[in-house]
C-alpha cells in the first residue's frame, strides 16, 4: 500500500523537507506563499506579451476531446493567436520569466530552505478552464505555486520507472492513469514534486502558475563545463606526452596499460582543489538565485 500525499498548512521547515519530501514525496501545502509575495508576480496580459518577443521561450498547448488530440505551437506567437484560440482548453507556457520580468524572482523567496543553487528558471503558465498539459513527469524537480485562479491537481504517490507515453504527439502523455490523490489549489497554495512523479493538472478557473524548477547539470554538460574551464587554466592544462609507452602500444594498439593511464590523469584532474573551485563557481554564475 501506498501512503497518500501529505497536505500541510504551512511549508516544511528545512530538516522535514530533506528528510522527508525532496526526491521522496510529493508535498501540498494551503497558503504556502504569502499574499504579499503573489501581489507583484507578472500578470496574465504581461505573460502573454512576452510570448510575442523573439528570445523569449513559449508553447501554446491545446487540448481536445480525447486524448490524441493534444497539440503544442512554439513561440513567439503573433497578437491574433490569442483571439482565435477561443475561452476554454488551451494553455501559454513561458519559460524564464523572472529573467524578463523582474519582481516575479520574487517567487523563489519563501523556498530560501531549498537548494537554490540548482534552481534552472520560473515558468510561468496561464491557463483557460480545461486547459492543462495532461498527465505526465518530469525529469527535475518543481515546485508549482498557484497564482489566480483554481486548478485540480492529481499527484503520484510515488515516482513511475517504465513510463511509457501516447504515440505521435508532440508531447510526453502518459498511456496509463496512474495511482496518485486529488487537490484543488488556489492563490498561493503550493506543490512540490519530485522527479518522475506523475501529475496531471486542470484548469478549473482560468489563472496563473509558476513553476520553480530545479535541474542539474547532464554528465556531459559537467565534462564539456570543466573542460573549458581547464582550458582556461595554463597551469593545469597538461598535455599527453605518452612517457610510459612500450611495445605493447606500437603501431595501431594502445596497450591497457595506457588506457588506465589516460584515466588516471583524467580522475586526477577531477580529485584536485581545481575541480572544487570550478563547481562552486558554476553553480555561483549561473542566475543567481
Ligand atoms: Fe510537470
Amino acid at each position: 500500500m501506498t501512503i497518500p500525499v501529505h497536505y500541510l498548512e504551512k511549508l516544511p521547515g528545512e530538516a522535514e523537507f530533506y528528510e522527508t519530501y525532496w526526491n521522496k514525496k510529493a508535498l501540498v501545502v494551503k497558503n504556502g506563499v504569502p499574499g504579499s509575495v503573489m501581489n507583484g508576480l507578472i500578470e496574465a496580459d504581461e505573460l502573454a506579451g512576452l510570448s510575442l518577443e523573439e528570445d523569449v521561450r513559449s508553447r501554446i498547448v491545446k487540448n481536445g476531446p480525447t486524448q490524441n488530440d493534444w497539440t503544442c505551437d512554439h513561440g513567439p506567437f503573433g497578437e491574433e493567436i490569442f483571439d482565435a484560440l477561443g475561452e476554454e482548453n488551451w494553455s501559454l507556457l513561458v519559460q524564464n520569466v523572472e529573467r524578463y520580468h523582474l519582481p516575479t524572482k520574487n517567487i523563489i523567496d519563501p523556498f530560501l530552505f531549498s537548494p537554490c543553487w540548482l534552481i534552472d528558471d520560473v515558468m510561468v503558465s496561464y491557463s483557460t478552464p480545461g486547459g492543462g498539459v495532461g498527465p505526465h513527469l518530469d525529469s527535475y524537480h518543481v515546485f508549482l505555486v498557484q497564482g489566480t485562479g483554481k486548478r485540480r491537481w492529481k499527484i503520484g504517490r510515488v515516482a513511475i520507472d517504465n513510463e511509457q507515453f501516447i504515440d505521435n504527439i508532440d508531447l510526453k502523455i502518459l498511456k496509463d492513469d496512474f495511482e496518485g490523490d486529488v487537490f484543488e489549489v488556489e492563490n498561493g497554495d503550493v506543490i512540490y514534486i519530485p522527479p518522475k512523479f506523475p501529475h496531471k493538472g486542470e484548469t478549473l478557473e482560468e489563472g496563473l502558475t509558476f513553476s520553480i524548477g530545479f535541474l542539474g547539470p547532464s554528465l556531459s554538460e559537467l565534462f564539456v563545463e570543466y573542460g573549458q574551464y581547464i582550458e582556461e587554466q595554463d597551469q593545469i592544462n597538461s598535455r599527453y606526452e605518452g612517457h610510459a609507452l612500450n611495445i605493447l602500444s606500437a603501431g595501431n594498439q594502445i596497450a591497457g596499460q595506457e588506457v588506465d593511464n589516460f584515466r588516471d590523469t583524467l580522475k586526477g584532474a577531477i580529485d584536485s582543489e581545481h575541480f572544487d573551485k570550478w563547481l562552486r563557481g558554476y553553480f555561483a554564475n549561473k542566475d543567481d538565485y
